[in-house]
């Protein structure tokens, strides 16, 4: 899904504000990557892309994203998350001021209110840019600037208001004096206002400042001197406001995301046991009585079902979990794990393993592009690559599907109903037909017809004696002498009766 359509099944929105403009052409030294800041992921989203989503409900015509630092790298993320949106390159970072200037000549047909933030604030939610445009609509307002209550506001702009608490400008915390910098109430970074009154007033902004840039935050300044209103609303979550500059306010806002997800799912009766181990991207769905067990990571667009039960220590990416399935100790990437799925502990889903009701991949088993049909079961140490196995096979312990011969891939087909021996090989292409047997230790290359038993191994042969003739004076020679005089034989072992009936559950 697009970042920029609504969710499949809602009636488009009536457009709230004519254009979003997304400044995210910044260099974010000081995240000290080589990856363009806005790009950093958090949640299963990029920065860029959760402040998309927030805007996304606004249904703004016309969205633009100006690029600047590592612009390909920007441009390519847009061209996949949101299609619609256009990129806008901003040569030289001269500032926000410069940016938005650059923003709204790429847009010179967009008239009425415009909704511009920056793109480095991944915990905006839609509600709080709603309420921003609901503010500045009520009250009719030049521009309306989003801001946050904060107890540190160290390195922010900060809202100086005048004594009848309407905005008069924000002073950066560069230019600010001592009375500036005590004030508590900070810029979002987050602004709308008429698209031709901002136009004209960014033409109008200097660089004389501190950092010799053009602020975007000058705009308000120079619209009250002009006499018109400006208008700050403060944000309910100053949570949502935080911008995210380096490595540690980016684990920090991960955290905070994942702790508003984790609060989403427990209010509608998911069981998370560990808050704190557990993780759930933004894009996961996880049905009530869920229960998610610590170390737990649902990443991408995974789904759990009703009664499932997931975890511990359970990577699932892009996964589909059925109801009342349970997935310990298992990593999971692109599988569908059907209803009432028994996975691991210790499994390996690779993509395109698809799990029918009640089937069983059980210990120490890796999976790839591998159907397993109603009821069938893995249960314990096998790879099960390119193959598709019917409905009520049980395949033996440490089988591994041969289906790779050094230059293709190859197919194995195993019917339903088979029991096949412990540790097999199905040397692929090769069928196995419904019903049929193979013995333990087969090297399975020939097709086996439905209801043959497939006996594929060398033959046993016991040489009797052999240890008390080739290896006198050893302890294996005198044990041999003393089951001899035990049993009053010849030194030769009883033989035993082999091949027990077959167990699913072996
Ligand atoms: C800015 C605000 C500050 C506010 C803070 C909130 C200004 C001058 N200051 O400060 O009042 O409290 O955000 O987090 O706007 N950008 C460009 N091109 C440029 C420069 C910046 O696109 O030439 C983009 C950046 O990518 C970023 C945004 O504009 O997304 C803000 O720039 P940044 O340098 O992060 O400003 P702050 O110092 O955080
Ligand atoms: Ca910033």
């Amino acid at each position: 899904m697009s970042l920029q359509e609504p969710p499949v099944g809602t009636t488009p929105a009536e457009p709230v504000v004519a254009a979003v403009v997304v400044l995210a052409a910044g260099q974010g030294t000081r995240m000290r990557s080589r990856t363009p800041k806005v790009l950093h992921a958090l949640g299963g989203r990029s920065m860029l892309g959760h402040v998309l989503a927030a805007a996304a409900p606004l249904a703004a015509a016309r969205t633009a994203v100006v690029v600047g630092s590592g612009r390909e790298q920007v441009t390519a993320h847009l061209a996949e998350a949101a299609p619609s949106a256009l990129a806008v390159v901003q040569e030289e970072q001269n500032g926000s001021g410069h940016a938005a200037a650059v923003a709204l000549d790429a847009l010179p047909d967009v008239a009425g209110p415009v909704l511009i933030v920056n793109g480095d604030a991944p915990l905006l939610r839609p509600e709080t840019l709603a309420g921003l445009v609901a503010a500045h609509r009520a009250a009719g307002d030049a521009l309306t600037v989003l801001t946050a209550e904060v107890a540190e506001p160290t390195g922010l702009g900060r809202i100086v208001r005048d004594t009848g608490g309407a905005v008069q400008r924000i002073v950066e915390e560069k230019d600010a004096d001592d009375a500036q910098r005590a004030i508590t109430e900070v810029n979002a970074g987050v602004y709308v206002g008429d698209a031709g009154t901002v136009r004209e007033a960014l033409t109008r902004v200097g660089s004389a400042n501190q950092q010799g840039e053009q602020y975007l935050t000058d705009v308000l300044g120079l619209l009250v001197a002009d006499g018109r209103r400006v208008g700050g609303h403060r944000a309910d979550d100053p949570a949502d406001t935080l911008g995210c500059n380096d490595q540690r306010e980016l684990a920090d806002r991960r955290r905070t995301l994942n702790d508003r997800v984790l609060d989403r799912l427990m209010r509608d009766g998911v069981v998370v046991v560990d808050p704190r181990t557990t993780w759930v991207d933004v894009t996961v769905e996880v049905a009530p009585e869920v229960v998610l067990h610590p170390g737990t990571q649902l990443l991408g667009a995974t789904t759990v079902a009703a009664g499932a039960v997931v975890g511990p220590d359970t990577t699932l990416t892009d996964t589909e979990v059925g109801e009342r399935a349970s997935v310990v100790r298992a990593h999971c990437q692109l599988a569908v794990v059907g209803d009432d799925v028994s996975v691991g502990p210790f499994a390996y889903l690779r993509p395109g393993t698809r799990l029918a009701r009640g089937s069983k991949v059980g210990t120490f088993v890796e999976t790839k592009n591998a159907q397993l049909g109603e009821g069938s079961k893995v249960p314990h140490l096998s790879y099960v690559g390119d193959a598709t196995i019917g409905a009520g096979t049980n395949i033996g312990a440490a089988t591994v599907f041969v289906n790779y011969d050094g230059v293709a891939k190859h197919h194995t087909t195993i019917g339903s109903h088979a029991r096949t021996g412990a540790d097999n090989m199905f040397v692929a292409p090769v069928q196995v037909g419904d019903g049929a047997y193979t013995a333990a230790g087969s090297v399975i290359t020939e097709d086996v017809p439905a209801g043959a038993m497939a006996v594929a191994r060398g033959r046993q042969r016991n040489v009797a004696g052999w240890v008390a003739l080739r290896r006198p004076g050893t302890r294996a020679a005198e044990a041999a002498a003393e089951a001899a005089a035990e049993t009053g034989g010849g030194g030769q072992a009883g033989s035993r009766a082999t091949g027990s009936a077959p167990d699913d559950e072996r």
